[in-house]
């Protein structure tokens, strides 16, 4: 009890010192009508540490004061880039900044933060739920699933479940069915919300949202842990649900993507 809760304070004292960081833009483009792939390097080129599933906050320098939005990395760790995937928001001052940035400017930046990350267990099954943008903790985390599926744990199931409005929204898609096509226990799955019929729907495709694909999954409390990322009202939506359904709390994790006020 004493070891858990010293092991808390030095994971938050750890939190609260991340360092501000200046960022620079190496290459950006667009993946998705609304949505840019920005990556960043340091001035040094050094490497960035951070663990899959966690986030940077940047400081966006308004007239007045410093504004602070918080972005999910999107790439593996172990590198001297950090990606990030930011969705268009109609008047936001950072998804605009971040949509006109150019090439060789920069930012300021803390982080990484945040505990939506893989623990050391060993699980039935993973099911990872996210809408739009949030999909990128996953796309962070696939080296990591990658090592568990072929050496520490081979038995393994992962999904994966996106839900976007229409197939034009989709993100990193060849990615995740070429993961699927190298690791038969992992199963990638796209839920358009607002796609009328597809003539050339393909397996990994399937129309409304993400909660809808559940009673095809057989969702066992008892042996799958949930990982839930992106739109605040999904995941209020499919916490209640999952819990519902005798899932406990804690085998739910959770990243809103809440907007700052
Ligand atoms: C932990 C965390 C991780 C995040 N990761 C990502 C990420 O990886 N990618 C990403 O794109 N975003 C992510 N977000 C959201 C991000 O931090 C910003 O909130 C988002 O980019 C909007 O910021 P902005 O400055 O452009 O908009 P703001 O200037 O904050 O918003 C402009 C105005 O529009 C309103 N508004 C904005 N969007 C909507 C909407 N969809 N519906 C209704 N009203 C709206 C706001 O309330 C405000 O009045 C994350 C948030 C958190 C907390
Ligand atoms: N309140 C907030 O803080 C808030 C709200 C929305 C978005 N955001 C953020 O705004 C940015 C832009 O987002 P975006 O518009 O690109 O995409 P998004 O809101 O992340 O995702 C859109 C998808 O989420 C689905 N969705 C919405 N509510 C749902 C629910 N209760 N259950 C299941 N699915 C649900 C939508 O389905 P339908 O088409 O059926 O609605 C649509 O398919 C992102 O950063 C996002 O996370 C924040």
């Amino acid at each position: 009890m004493i070891l858990e809760t010293l092991s808390f304070f030095s994971m938050i004292i750890k939190l609260m010192a991340q360092p501000t960081r200046r960022f620079y833009l190496k290459w950006s483009k667009l993946i998705a009508p609304k949505v840019r792939q920005l990556a960043f390097q340091l001035e040094d080129k050094s490497n960035i540490a951070f663990t899959a599933g966690q986030f940077v906050t940047l400081n966006i320098e308004g007239p007045t004061k410093t504004l602070h939005r918080s972005y999910s990395v999107a790439n593996a760790p172990h590198s001297n880039t950090l990606e990030i995937a930011c969705a268009f928001v109609e008047g936001g001052v950072a998804s605009t900044l971040l949509f006109n940035m150019q090439e060789g400017e920069s930012l300021l930046a803390n982080g990484p933060f945040g505990l939506f990350v893989l623990k050391e267990e060993h699980p039935a099954r993973y099911v990872f739920i996210a809408t739009g943008t949030g999909v990128t903790p996953y796309r962070s985390m696939l080296n990591d699933l990658q090592a568990r599926l072929t050496t520490s744990h081979p038995e393994l199931e992962i999904i994966l479940i996106l839900g976007v409005r229409n197939r034009t929204e989709l993100l990193f898609a060849e990615e995740f069915n070429a993961f699927a096509k190298m690791h038969p226990n992992f199963k990638f799955y796209a839920c358009y919300s607002q796609e009328p019929l597809l003539a050339d729907q393909q397996p990994f495709e399937r129309l409304g949202r993400v909660q809808s694909i559940f009673p095809d999954l057989n969702l066992d409390p008892n042996q799958d842990i949930i990982y839930l990322c992106g739109n605040p009202h999904m995941i209020d939506e499919n916490f209640a649900l999952l819990t519902n359904m005798g899932f406990d709390k804690k085998n739910i994790r959770r990243e809103k993507y809440v907007f700052s006020h």
